[in-house]
């Protein structure tokens, strides 16, 4: 029997959808001061201005003008602003999607000769706040600096620095401020226990923190005790009100950081962790869960290797973010609750998963989870030569911290809140 390909169906679905939408979207053409200004103001300048991740500002006309096809492309495809969880599954407090009628509004504009529109009415730029985003930090920790070479392999450091605190403070957010974002690919800093640090000994001492079989990143109660992390477009860590982590005087944290050479000039990164600490006590603490196994073999060249994790919650729960991580052969990943009584809820889906965005995903309510339910996380793997990500399809791949081996986590933030609290 003869069967339409997806693909097929999916381009004559588009396609009958473009006929239907085109004499509307011709009937009103679009200007830029009143119509796409204010759209590309709300989601785009945040990383599409001077000084920030994106590779152009689009601030103003002159600005935007030339990129009109490539923006109207970008839109359309939804690969900008970058977000990428499935709308099936889970409503998001950060969903940066666009509307379709702030998509139609921007079609129209660049069918309709991309025009400029009364600058009279250009609205406002957003104010920018330079340096700390969240205002002066409590307490400032410095990282050594690090010489990243113009060329060559990626830089790795894991700086173990001392959090000096006259006593114990809560944290209800955390700033970093690389030095030079433009070759630090990301940052994640996790408190460890002195104790089990100083049992592993040895100068390599930090790069075994996370190994396999070394100190595990989990402490005994299972919770994954980062502090905040850095990637490009993760805004800072701010936990709901009243809530945030514990950090005891002289906590020992280390740093993994990830530096990638821009191949122009060489760079140094200074980095600096701004805490910002709560008054009295908190409501409620925060703990990370680690979901994901600490050693992994994908096969040479398989398309679609499938690697899961199970982890059962101790306590009933409220859910308030997911990270899914991967490296470069990431291809999918997805969230599910298997409740005590079975049934089985997808919190989130990543159909089609990006290494360079290591995004978080903020449900818009607090999720609640009862204790015993089963945290499933399952992702694919393209170890192929179709994936133009791979560094190599001819290798088999491990666990490890380099971006050419792999790792498969999902990291879940929480509060617990029974059954003893
Ligand atoms: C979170 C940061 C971020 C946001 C928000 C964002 N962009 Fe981008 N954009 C980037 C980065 C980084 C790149 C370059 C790397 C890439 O293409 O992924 C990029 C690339 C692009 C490109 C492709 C440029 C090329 O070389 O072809 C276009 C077009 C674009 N963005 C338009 C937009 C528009 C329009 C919006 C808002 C509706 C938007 N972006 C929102 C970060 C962002």
């Amino acid at each position: 029997m003869f069967r339409v390909p997806c693909e097929t169906r999916t381009v004559a679905f588009l396609g009958l959808a473009s006929v239907l939408s085109g004499p509307a979207v011709a009937a009103e053409p679009k200007v830029f001061s009143s119509d796409v200004a204010p759209i590309l103001m709300r989601h785009c300048v945040d990383c599409h201005r001077p000084g920030e991740i994106a590779p152009m500002s689009l601030l103003t006309y002159r600005e935007a003008r030339p990129w009109a096809r490539a923006i109207q492309r970008a839109v359309v495809n939804r690969e900008m602003p970058p977000w990428f969880a499935s709308p099936e599954h889970g409503t998001w407090a950060n969903d940066a999607r666009l509307s379709q009628e702030e998509i139609d509004t921007i079609v129209a504009w660049v069918e309709g000769g991309a025009k400029p529109g009364d600058p009279a009415r250009m609205p406002e730029p957003p104010v920018f706040t330079e340096g700390w985003q969240l205002g002066e930090p409590d307490h400032v920790i410095e990282l050594p600096a690090v010489a990243v070479p113009a060329e060559g392999a990626d830089v790795f450091r894991h700086p173990i620095v001392r959090v000096d605190l006259p006593e114990r403070r809560w944290v209800r957010a955390v700033e970093f401020r690389p030095g030079d974002r433009e070759v630090t690919h990301h940052q994640i800093a996790f408190m460890v226990d002195l104790a089990a640090l100083m049992a592993a000994g040895g100068d390599d001492t930090p790069s075994l923190v996370v190994a396999p079989g070394a100190i595990s990143p989990v402490d005994e109660q299972g919770h994954f005790n980062a502090l905040g992390w850095w990637a490009p477009g993760i805004a800072p860590t701010v936990f709901p009100e009243r809530t945030g982590r514990w950090v005891e005087p002289g906590t020992i944290l280390v740093v993994n950081q990830h530096y990638h050479p821009n191949g122009k000039s060489e760079r140094v990164d200074r980095t600096r962790i701004g805490l910002f600490f709560g008054e009295g006590e908190p409501e409620a603490e925060i703990v990370a869960i680690l979901a994901g196994p600490l050693e992994l073999e994908i096969p040479a060249g398989a398309p679609n290797h499938r690697i899961d994790f199970r982890y059962e919650l101790k306590a009933d729960s409220h859910i308030v973010s997911y990270l899914p991580h991967m490296h470069l052969r990431g291809k999918q990943i997805s969230f599910t609750a298997i409740y005590p009584d079975r049934r089985r809820e997808i919190l989130l889906d990543v159909p089609e998963f990006d290494f360079n965005w290591q995004t978080f995903y903020y449900p818009e309510e607090p999720k609640h989870l009862p204790r015993g339910t089963v945290i499933e996380v399952v992702a694919h793997f393209d170890n192929s030569a179709d994936n133009p990500a791979n560094p190599d399809p001819n290798q088999k791949v491990g666990w490890g911290l380099e971006a050419t081996d792999e790792m498969m986590f999902g990291i879940v933030e929480l509060i617990e809140i029974g059954p003893e609290k």
